[in-house]
């Protein structure tokens, strides 16, 4: 029997009831994703049509209904050792660099956005590599609470690990089949929070760092969500910290607050 039809002014609704709570904002084009992805969701509540499903999301449905919606709609492709490049210039100029000073009392790293951890694991490996005498507290965070027990889970598959280099695998990891499990003083090392980037009061809760990694997240967000994201990301920030975006994605348009900084090409936008 063919599942429920998602009408257009349903998946509008729809739309707009997810961008106002996570920023995410859902293109005309990209309707069939949120059919498929919410076609389960609907089972799971014995739910016959998006109309009932719209309702009960409007109608105040509980945290846990929020966090299976995030579940569903966002996108939480990672990798260890992605994009390093930002490791290289994070390690070489920033903080052994300008933020040098600052090491006595301790740095803080935050990952906004960390899907299943692989970011801010690889930071941890990498500072206790190249910079093993820096203090340097690392939280990771996201909007979907299952990306989160995963990471603190801290099982990867072989497809997240596939950028490591066989010293880091060896030394990190134990292989078990198919699976690769992290090193218990890695995981340890790093904290995961539920923060939703749209959320002042979340916000507000990850405040002072000297390093903020956001990457690969904004470009989910229309201009207006990345403007507010961004400004609070401003906020978490000590005067002076760095944030970093994703390669393929900018600050142009959405902010003049940051000065951009570029190494090889590499940017990284500081807090003036
Ligand atoms: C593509 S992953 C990027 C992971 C990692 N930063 C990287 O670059 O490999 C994007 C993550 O952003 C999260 N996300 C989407 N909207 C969010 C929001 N409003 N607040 C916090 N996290 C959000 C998703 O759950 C997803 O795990």
């Amino acid at each position: 029997m063919p599942g429920p039809v998602l009408q257009d002014s349903t998946f509008r609704q729809i739309r707009d009831f997810i961008y106002g709570k996570c920023g995410i904002y859902v293109a005309d084009v990209k309707k069939y994703l949120i059919e498929n992805r919410l076609a389960h969701v609907l089972q799971e509540k014995d739910l016959h049509s998006y109309e009932e499903y719209l309702a009960f999301i409007q109608n105040g449905c509980n945290g846990r209904d929020l966090a299976r919606l995030y579940d569903a709609i966002t996108t939480n492709e990672t990798f260890f050792f992605r994009e390093p490049q930002h490791l290289d210039l994070l390690i070489d100029t920033v903080l052994r660099g300008p933020l040098s000073q600052r090491r006595a009392q301790g740095l803080k790293i935050w990952c906004a956005a960390c899907s299943t951890g692989e970011e801010p694991y690889t930071l941890r490996m990498a500072l206790i590599e190249k910079a093993p005498s820096l203090n340097v507290a690392i939280v990771g965070s996201d909007i979907s609470e299952t990306v989160l027990e995963s990471a603190r889970r801290g099982v990867f598959t072989s497809y997240s690990v596939r950028n490591v280099a066989p010293p880091y695998l060896k030394k990190y990891f134990t292989v078990n089949g198919h699976q690769y499990e992290l090193s218990r003083t890695v995981r340890d090392s790093v904290k995961f929070l539920n923060v939703n980037l749209m959320d002042e009061k979340a916000m507000r809760t990850v405040r002072d760092n000297d390093v903020i990694f956001c990457r690969n997240v904004l470009i989910y967000f229309d201009d207006k969500a990345k403007q507010k994201a961004v400004s609070l990301l401003y906020d978490c920030l000590k005067p002076g910290g760095y944030l970093y975006i994703g390669a393929s994605e900018s600050l142009h348009n959405v902010t003049r607050a940051f000065k951009p900084h570029v190494t090889n090409k590499v940017v990284v936008y500081q807090r003036s």
